[in-house]
């Protein structure tokens, strides 16, 4: 019997995080709990943070003020080697998570598992061919990428992604680009994936209507600060007018379509700005 790895603490906690980059805030004291073993969407506006907040979990980026705390550890205050440590237990798919294209699909869930374990070759075969099946590609591990369609190398990103069998997944756009069937198996999977090894996951998604099928807690962020957070259906009930704009897909509302900057025609005609 394997003990229960649920527990009442949350996975992350965001606790009053605040995030200045290239002069402007983009996390402004956001505080947020993400539960241990479910499926969480996080959802927001183009720029609103979103990847930003998943390199705040893996320590890429330290915030200016406040904590990032994943399973009690405060990765802001890790050093580069706890840090290290500390990322072999978080599967990432990049928003533009690329496979080496030199390198075979077998070859690529490898080499997490070459250069952070010491199995041998034979035990990494076995890892690397039962990641493999589990998301249906078994059959694919001697191509190379450019043969792979896009959903393909998605599903293959993900199998290097859980090669070090993390307790935390993050993606960042899954679907982006996959066609509806595609859409589905990737969906499902991250679903099985999760329930099967017990894991947490986090799955930056725009995609309002396939979130209710996949999370157990969906979250919007916007303007800095969290605005919601809830089951999906209870943030498609919501009568919040922000929370109405992003589930409804309303171009009009609170949240800006621009990224902030001087008038248009300020910009047109030049002004305040000196060309030689
Ligand atoms: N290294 C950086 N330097 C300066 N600004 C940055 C940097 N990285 C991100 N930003 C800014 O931070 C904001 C949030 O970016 P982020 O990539 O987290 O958005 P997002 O919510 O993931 O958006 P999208 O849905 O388009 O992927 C954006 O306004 C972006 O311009
Ligand atoms: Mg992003």
């Amino acid at each position: 019997m394997t003990e229960p790895t649920q527990t009442d603490q949350p996975a992350i906690e965001f606790e009053d995080l605040t995030l200045i980059l290239g002069g402007r805030t983009i996390l402004d004291g956001l505080n947020l709990s993400i539960p241990q073993g479910q499926v969480t969407a996080l959802m927001g506006p183009s720029g609103a943070g979103k990847t930003t907040l998943l390199k705040l979990i893996t320590g890429q980026l330290k915030p200016d003020k406040g904590r990032v705390v994943v399973n009690g550890v405060v990765v802001n205050e890790l050093n580069s080697k706890a840090l290290n440590q500390f990322r072999k237990n978080v599967g990432v798919l990049l928003q533009n998570g690329a496979l080496f294209t030199d390198l075979t699909v077998f070859d690529n869930i490898a080499l997490p598992l070459r250069e952070h374990t010491d199995l041998d070759e034979s035990l990494i075969r076995r890892v690397v061919l039962l990641k493999l099946h589990t998301v249906g590609l078994r059959g694919a591990a001697k191509l190379y990428p450019r043969e792979l369609s896009g959903g393909m190398n998605r599903r293959i990103a993900m199998a290097r992604a859980m090669a070090l069998d993390p307790g935390l997944m993050l993606y960042d756009e899954p679907f982006a680009g996959l066609d509806p069937i595609s859409m589905g198996i990737s969906l499902r999977l991250i679903r099985q994936v999760n329930e099967a090894l017990g894991m947490t996951s986090i799955v930056v998604t725009h995609d309002v209507h396939e979130v209710t099928k996949l999370a157990h807690l969906a979250c919007i962020i916007a303007n800095g600060h969290l605005i919601a957070s809830a089951s999906p259906h209870d943030l498609a009930e919501s009568e919040e007018p922000l929370v109405r704009q992003f589930m409804q897909g309303l171009p009009d509302g609170p949240v800006a379509f621009h990224y902030p900057a001087k008038s248009l025609s300020d910009d047109l005609l030049g002004q305040g700005e000196q060309h030689a």
